[in-house]
């Protein structure tokens, strides 16, 4: 039997957590999960050519719907070849499908059933995003993985407000699958249901009966306590298909996603390594250090001498120093892939302790409070 375009192996599981290491295929490649995906939004992974990208091991990133069509559109990424060409990555792309940012970044003026409608925050001008108009955008811009439009609440919100949200959000998925018209393109489907665990369950339930490629945990990382979201990642996996990945959405701290997947998550996106970076931070085993910092000034060892990306193979910690102290470009772009490429490694090391069966005893300091944590 011929396997599908999205086909999904589990390759190897934790005997003891629910951990597991899964190959996911696309059009545009294979994604080898736990994997950890940079996010480049409007197309650039901000600071960081495509070329660099591939040697951090970033096998598939984020871009997304709703910056590309305020700028430049998608008709122009389109007509470009579609995004993988118009930004010269040609491996795997996911899209998030702009529900997401319409709710936290622009200026609502109004949301029913039907859609939603709100002010660019770029110009003021007028737009209005429906499930239909999402797929219609993802399809353009010609994704590997586009999500579905969903609606996010915010952190404290009313059961009652996030059972609607939940509600649209399950009837916004059934319409962006009727408009979804690409066979070459795989829709992900998005469990909310905030705080609560009986919309939770009834989301995680009914987006999984879609029988959709994939599957995404949203609604988490909205400023809700962490053991919380912890919560909600280990009630829901359970409920979700296992032969589909997983993806929790906006996480990508290293104690989060060693608890998430041993619970059963197989991808994660998160702004913070590019963010840090381009405020002159660095992650180093476990630690967030700021290179401005006058105590780098005349360190001349590598930036985090078991990494083995380019900023750590090749420049010292005082050069790094120097370039920050001065605004240099470049010192924010070699923070930035150092910073992805960590996170990248932290997914890689779960992946190869899985398949050597060592996951539980190795990541298990990574799940706690403790300090007492081992390089991997
Ligand atoms: N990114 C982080 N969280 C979410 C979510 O709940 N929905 C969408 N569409 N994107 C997200
Ligand atoms: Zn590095």
């Amino acid at each position: 039997m011929k396997k599908p375009l999205f086909d999904f192996q589990i390759k190897s599981r934790c005997k003891t957590t629910l951990a597991r290491v899964c190959s996911f295929k696309t059009p545009n490649g294979i994604v080898n999960t736990p994997k950890f995906m940079p996010v480049g939004t409007l197309g650039t992974v901000k600071g960081v050519t495509s070329q660099q990208l591939e040697k951090t091991g970033a096998e598939m990133i984020l871009a997304n719907t709703f910056h590309l069509h305020l700028q430049p559109g998608e008709k122009i990424v389109q007509d470009a070849g579609g995004l993988h060409k118009f930004m010269s990555w040609n491996k795997p792309i996911l899209t998030d499908s702009g529900g997401f940012q319409v709710f936290s970044l622009a200026k609502l003026n109004k949301i029913d059933d039907e859609g939603v409608s709100f002010q660019s925050p770029r110009d003021g001008k007028h737009i209005y995003l429906t499930p239909e108009k999402a797929i219609e955008i993802q399809m353009a811009l010609g994704s590997d993985v586009a999500m579905a439009f969903d609606q996010c609440p915010p952190y404290p919100a009313s059961e009652s407000d996030v059972e609607e949200a939940c509600k649209r959000t399950h009837h916004w998925l059934e319409r962006c699958l009727n408009a979804h018209k690409k066979n070459d393109q795989a829709v992900f489907g998005i469990v909310q249901g905030g705080c609560f665990p009986h919309l939770r369950e009834l989301s995680a339930k009914i987006v999984s009966g879609f029988g959709l490629p994939g599957i995404a945990i949203g609604g988490v990382s909205v400023g809700e306590p962490i053991n919380q979201m912890h919560k909600i990642v280990r009630e829901t996996c359970p409920l979700l298909p296992q032969d589909r990945p997983r993806y929790l959405m906006g996480i990508g701290t290293l104690r989060e996603m060693a608890i998430a997947v041993a619970n059963g998550v197989d991808m994660f996106d998160c702004v913070i390594p590019t963010r840090l970076g381009r405020h002159g931070s660095a992650l180093v085993n476990g630690e967030t250090w700021n290179l401005r910092n006058s105590r780098f000034k005349d360190d001349y060892s590598s930036l985090d001498p078991t990494c083995t990306c380019e900023a750590c193979t090749g420049y010292s910690r005082a050069y790094i120093h120097h370039l920050i102290r001065n605004k240099e470009l470049l010192g924010l772009t070699l923070l930035s892939i150092h910073n992805l490429t960590h996170l990248i490694r932290f997914t890689g090391a779960m992946r190869q302790a899985i398949t050597e069966g060592c996951f539980s005893e190795d990541f298990a300091p990574w799940q706690s409070d403790s300090k007492a944590r081992h390089t991997w």
